[in-house]
């Protein structure tokens, strides 16, 4: 596999010799010079030099061997362009999810799913339309607990990436400044009691610039290199969210619900806010006071009642 070669090369920031590489893996230096080529034909540069060895200058964005590599146990697939991947990875994690779980990320999607019914703006500008399936031990009547995970493990990732004060929109907006940066669609098939395979779903603006996004999204969205004025390389952001979306699993399990809704609400954008709360035909108008043990937001509205919403979508007001 030369996702093993690779991951020798980047532990090393100077050169590793053939014949390190081969004993390490039980390789014949022959084999190792051929996963070397393959490498260098799906965009890696290593410079090879006699007596030395080989040494990695440089790694494209977003490669499957690249993210197999730092996801490991995980099975990773790229895709150049494709409907959307989380159809991609409900079909292929219906027939099984090998390892610790199914990686599926595109650099394009045709037909990219929002939630509500929406469609999802995907085009080929860098940006980040990755799908996770995985089957986590949660019971189906606590789903959005999966869905306020997701939405904690992308935001941590994003802020520790850049220091900047990314936080989530209930119930899992990624959100800066009042604008959308990204979100996620929570795809589920469950047993009676218990969901068997859950397919996140995260769409990120990266590498878009605000001028290429669809006109009528400008005012509400945004992207990262608009707020940092910078490329940002994908492949560290896609591991990073997966560490720790199993990390906030791992947490959960050992900690429950309690440690996980406290981590939502200090990353929330929207609780202490007034906002309108659109709940299928319905508009409410209210503070965000809290979300409950299930995830649901809890509505003060001007009568003094408290309502809790399941799912729905918020406008803020102020
Ligand atoms: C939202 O409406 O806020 C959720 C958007 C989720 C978009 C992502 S992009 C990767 C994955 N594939 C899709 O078709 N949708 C999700």
């Amino acid at each position: 596999m030369p996702e093993r070669v690779l991951k020798i090369l980047s532990q090393s920031s100077g050169y590793t010799s053939g014949g390190r590489i081969s004993s390490e893996l039980g390789l014949t230096r022959a084999a190792v010079w051929k996963k070397i080529s393959h490498l260098r034909k799906i965009g890696f540069k290593i410079e090879a030099v006699p007596h030395k060895g080989y040494r990695l200058l440089e790694t494209p964005d977003l490669s499957e061997e690249e993210l197999q590599s730092l996801c490991e146990g995980w099975h990773v697939v790229c895709l150049k362009k494709t409907g959307s991947t989380n159809d991609i990875a409900m079909a292929m994690a219906v027939k099984g999810i090998p390892d610790r779980g199914l990686l599926v990320i595109a650099e394009e999607q045709s037909c990219g799913k929002g939630r509500l019914g929406r469609t999802w703006a995907s085009p080929p500008a860098g940006n980040i339309y990755m799908s996770v399936a995985l089957r986590p031990e949660i019971y189906s009547k606590d789903s959005t607990l999966l869905t306020i995970l997701s939405a904690v493990a992308t935001a941590k990732v994003l802020r520790t990436h850049t220091g900047v004060d990314i936080g989530i929109k209930w119930p899992n907006d990624i959100v800066f400044d009042g604008k959308k940066l990204g979100g996620i669609l929570l795809e589920l098939r469950s047993d009676p009691d218990k969901i068997s395979l859950a397919v996140i779903g995260i769409g990120l603006n990266i590498n878009s610039k605000l001028k290429d996004l669809p006109k009528d999204l400008r005012h509400t969205a945004t992207t990262l290199q608009a707020i940092t004025h910078k490329e940002h390389k994908l492949t560290p952001l896609v591991a990073g969210i997966i560490k720790e979306i199993e990390a906030c699993l791992s947490d959960l399990k050992k900690n429950g619900r309690g440690h996980l809704l406290n981590k939502w609400r200090a990353l929330s954008h929207t609780l202490g806010k007034e906002v309108l709360a659109r709940v299928g035909d319905k508009t409410l108008r209210g503070w965000a006071e809290d979300i409950d043990t299930e995830g649901r937001l809890l509505l003060r509205t001007a009568n003094g009642a408290l309502t809790a919403i399941a799912s729905g979508d918020l406008t803020m007001l102020r």
